[in-house]
């Protein structure tokens, strides 16, 4: 950390809201947590965890974060009516840091066709909201939603009206990614010549990437006087997603001589995060990806590698190691034993103990016997494959897959219930994957539909772990699970199970049952 106390930029992420709104994402609980930790270890300043009005599963997941992760400030998001704002408060109350955000929108587009209401109503429905978020904590969000194509006076009233009633910072969102960044930043030096009290509290952006200006225009406002950047890891988000946490920090870290900006992120902890969302989520980061892709530090031309040989930054900005981009480094081998296992996985940052670290030295022994060299990328793709299995998802007992080049592929499955019991089913198919799955259709009599299928190498060479995403579809929804084993098959299989248990407890039949259960222990208002 360096600079001048106003010169730091809060970082806040919103991978878990804005970013878990991206199609085809669907994160439970346990993957939520699990990634809020990763941040807290990043350092990021405040995450929103979620928006909990919106299912009893999302709810749960940012009371879970709201009670077991520390350090960030933890937020919920809420529109701008009382419902929203105690269902935001009543998930992240057990905080130790709590803070609501709510919002609402500006623009006569959103005003007229989407909320069919009046700018009067709007400007009643924040000012209400605002205040009753402020009964409940002092650490209260105002947005006013599609702010970039609002008219700016308008904008401006309703953000005096939220600062009157005590929020405490205004986030200005360019929600359709529709900005410019001298636009951007102008629009900020105008609020602030409208709204003088704007200068008490802290501003934020908040930028789409429609046009791909998310982080340029995120700086804009940071050059304008905002103090607090709300972006996404890998930069996921709704459509084209949200300005990357990563390149933001890292323009701020790399550049920070030419501007003087800085953030207390630990960028050390970037690339390890980035593998993480992207592994949970089953979005891929593209290989050219700045900071994160595999190819951000890899030089091809003959040219480029001569030049970085003889010192390194003839091509190079910045130095992997900043980043905390893996050199692939052997950890373990077949020898080692349960105490250099625990020691490897705590400088991983994975805190395993008990019946977890038994589990996770077994499944190391297994991939030991297969694979001479055990790198920190394997361990990490094992011990996140190993934290996703739960009692209450289904498991692939056991599988047999016979495929040839002059018959249909068949596939026999054992399916382990949340119950504990083992159910067997049976298919053939196009191929030995499409075989795998209608089998596991078959043994659980549902009908889901794979939408798609990914599989990556976590490592090079024959004997690398191989890691598989799925999308598919359960009775109208959509759901993502991963596997990661040295067989593709068996990976296949656990991926498809982890999304068909995600499915399962996001269908509508298992939000009722949650719903029954919320009613009956309503948490009182102050
Ligand atoms: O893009 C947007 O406007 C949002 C708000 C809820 C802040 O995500
Ligand atoms: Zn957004």
């Amino acid at each position: 950390m360096s600079g001048a106390e106003q010169d730091r930029v809060r970082i806040f992420d919103t991978t878990l809201r804005d970013g878990e709104q991206s199609p085809g994402i669907s994160l439970n609980t346990q993957e939520k947590v699990e990634i809020a930790h990763q941040l807290a270890r990043l350092g990021v300043d405040i995450i929103e965890a979620g928006f909990p009005i919106s299912s009893p599963g999302d709810f749960e997941a940012v009371q879970a974060i709201a009670r077991e992760v520390h350090g960030p400030v933890i937020c919920g998001l809420a529109r701008a009516n009382a419902q929203d704002v105690d269902a935001a408060w009543n998930a992240v109350r057990d905080s130790e840091r709590p803070r609501i955000h709510t919002f609402i929108s500006t623009s006569d587009i959103h005003i007229e066709h989407q909320l069919q209401s009046t700018r009067e109503n709007v400007k009643g429905q924040a000012r209400a909201a605002v205040a009753h978020a402020r009964q409940y904590t002092e650490d209260v969000e105002f947005s006013p939603m599609d702010a970039t194509r609002a008219d700016l006076e308008f904008t401006a009233e309703v953000l005096q009206i939220a600062l009157d009633e005590g929020a405490t910072t205004i986030n200005v969102p360019d929600t359709v990614g529709y900005s410019m960044p001298e636009e951007y930043a102008q629009m900020w030096r105008e609020l602030y010549r409208l709204v003088p009290d704007l200068a008490k509290v802290t501003t934020s952006t908040h930028c789409h990437d429609d046009l791909g200006l998310a982080v340029a225009n995120s700086f804009a406002g940071v050059t304008a006087g905002c103090r607090q950047v709300e972006c996404a890891i890998n930069g996921i988000g709704e459509r084209a997603g949200n300005a990357s946490l990563e390149e933001v920090v890292m323009l701020l870290r790399v550049r920070e001589p030419a501007h003087g900006y800085w953030s207390g992120v630990d960028t050390r902890e970037l690339a390890r995060t980035s593998r993480l969302v992207s592994r949970m989520t089953g979005y891929q980061v593209q290989p050219n990806k700045a900071i994160v892709g595999r190819n951000a530090f890899a030089h091809e031309s003959g040219i480029h590698q001569d030049g970085v040989l003889k010192e390194r930054t003839t091509y190079e900005i910045m130095d992997a190691a900043t980043v905390g981009v893996e050199t692939n480094s052997i950890v373990l081998g077949k020898h080692s034993g349960r105490h250099a296992l625990k020691n490897a996985l705590e400088e991983l940052g994975f805190q395993v103990e008990g019946q977890a670290l038994n589990t996770a030295f077994k499944r190391f022994k297994e991939l030991a016997d297969k694979k001479k060299k055990v790198t920190a990328l394997d361990l990490e793709a094992l011990v996140s494959d190993e934290m996703r299995e739960s009692p209450s998802a289904y498991g692939l007992e056991w599988f047999e897959v016979e495929a040839s080049s002059s018959r249909a592929p068949l596939a026999k499955v054992g399916i382990r219930e949340p119950g504990g019991q083992v159910v067997e089913g049976q298919f053939t198919g196009d191929g030995p994957v499409d075989a795998f799955f209608s089998a596991i259709n078959a043994a659980l009599g549902h009908e889901a539909r794979l939408r798609e299928y990914h599989v990556s190498a976590v490592t090079g060479g024959r004997d690398a772990l191989g890691e598989v995403s799925v999308i598919l579809e359960y009775q109208g929804r959509t759901a993502t699970g991963q596997g990661v084993s040295t067989d593709i098959l068996e990976a296949s299989g656990r991926a498809y199970l982890r999304a068909l248990t995600n499915a399962i407890a996001d269908s509508p039949v298992a939000e009722a049952e949650h719903h029954l259960g919320q009613e009956a222990q309503q948490t009182p208002t102050p």
